[in-house]
Parts: C-alpha cells; structure tokens; sequence
C-alpha cells in the first residue's frame, strides 16, 4: 500500500516543518486538497500556498481538485508539475477532453468518485486514466467518518480495471486508519491518502507505517 497525508490536517502555522517531517517519514505522495468554496462547502489553498508545498516535498504532489471550472484549475496548477491531478467526475461535463489536457501536460490524469457515484460511470475512461480516486468520505472536511460501501465499489472497480488490462490505481480517501486499510488493500486498493489519522498522532513515521499493509 503507498501512503499519501493529505495535509488538511497539518499544522498550517508550521506547513514547511510539516512536510518535511512527512516526507522523511516515508510517505509516497503529499495529498493536496484544493477546495473552491463552490463544489464543496470549504475554502482551502491556492497555487501560492501549494508552491511552497512543492518546494519542501521531497516527494511527489498527488492534488486533489474540488472545484468548478476544472479546465482553469488545471491550468492554475500543472506549471506546479504534480504527479497527479485528480477532478471530480460530478463537475466535468468532457472528461476524456481533460484528461487529454493533463496528460499533454505532463501530468498523470485521476478521476474522483464521490460516495454515490458509480464506477461503470467511468469505465471507458479507464484506459486513459492512470488512477481513480475513491472517495469514502464526503468531499470538504478531513476528520470524517470513513463510509465502508467504498470497499464494495474498489472490489467492482478492480474487476473492471483487469477486465479491461488497464494499469489504472486505485486510490481511497477520507477516514483510513489502520483499522480499515487492511480491507482496502484486500479490496484492491494501490494508495491511501490519510489526514487526521497521520497529522493527529503523535509518530508520523508510526502513523505511516501502520498503514503499509
Ligand atoms: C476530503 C479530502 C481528504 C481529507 C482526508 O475532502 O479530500 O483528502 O483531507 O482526511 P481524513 O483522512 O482526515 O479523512
Ligand atoms: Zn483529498
């Protein structure tokens, strides 16, 4: 299992110390939530603040976009060279148009799933995606309650995925600790994106191994 904090929960008066301390603690991405006020009921970080996310990482970017306008946002955030860039399937009305658009970018293309959305909504996207984002919690807030129907849709999302031979990882995100991570990867989840679970405790190098399953 590869682990990503999402820093939402890190002390943002000491974001630097933060991200260092996550990366030397072996983390695989640094998850960056991006919130525009509008698609979720939150406001978080702009390109400034994620610029200086970038410069302290050691390890590569994995942003979350929930936002309206995907297309600008994309723009706004690409020059930053993530790994991923990740938008919700809700709010895009030409997918497979972005995901081009990332790509040509040089960036790795994910699509996000919110609770209720199905997988077979994005089945022939599969291809041309390099992860899908589950969500299991509702987008806006870290520290939610982790909402269990997720384990059912990565098993689906998983069969689809190797029914098509397509490489894309599945990625889950809100409530994973290391109470449910063991079910995730038995469900054929890739990478857990972790907040309150790794920045509320008192080990980040602990917290991150726990969920190393
Ligand atoms: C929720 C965000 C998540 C969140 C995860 O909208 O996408 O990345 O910060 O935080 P936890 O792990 O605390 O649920
Ligand atoms: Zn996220």
């Amino acid at each position: 299992m590869l682990v990503a904090p999402s820093i939402l929960s890190a002390d943002f008066g000491k974001l630097n110390d933060e991200i260092t301390a996550i990366c030397t603690a072996g983390c695989d991405l640094v998850h960056v939530d991006v919130m525009d006020g509008h698609f979720v009921p939150n406001l978080t970080i702009g390109p400034v603040v994620v610029n200086a996310v970038a410069k302290a990482a050691t390890k590569p970017l994995d942003i979350h976009l929930m936002v309206e306008n995907n297309p600008f946002f994309v723009d706004l955030f690409a020059p930053l060279k993530p790994r991923y860039l990740s938008f919700h399937i809700e709010e895009e009305k030409h997918p497979h148009r972005l995901i081009q658009k990332i790509r040509d970018l040089g960036i790795s293309p994910a699509i996000v799933l919110n609770p209720h959305t199905p997988p077979s909504l994005i089945e022939y996207l599969l291809e041309d995606l390099d992860m899908v984002l589950l969500m299991s919690v509702n987008p806006g807030f870290g520290g939610q309650k982790f909402i269990p129907s997720v384990l059912e849709k990565a098993l689906s999302l998983k069969e689809m995925i190797l029914k098509r031979n397509a490489e894309t990882l599945i990625e889950v995100d809100g409530g994973v600790n290391d109470t449910n991570v063991k079910a995730l990867a038995d469900a054929g989840v890739d990478i857990v994106v972790a907040g309150n679970y790794v920045f509320g405790s008192d080990h980040y190098k602990n917290a991150i191994d726990s969920l190393k399953v």
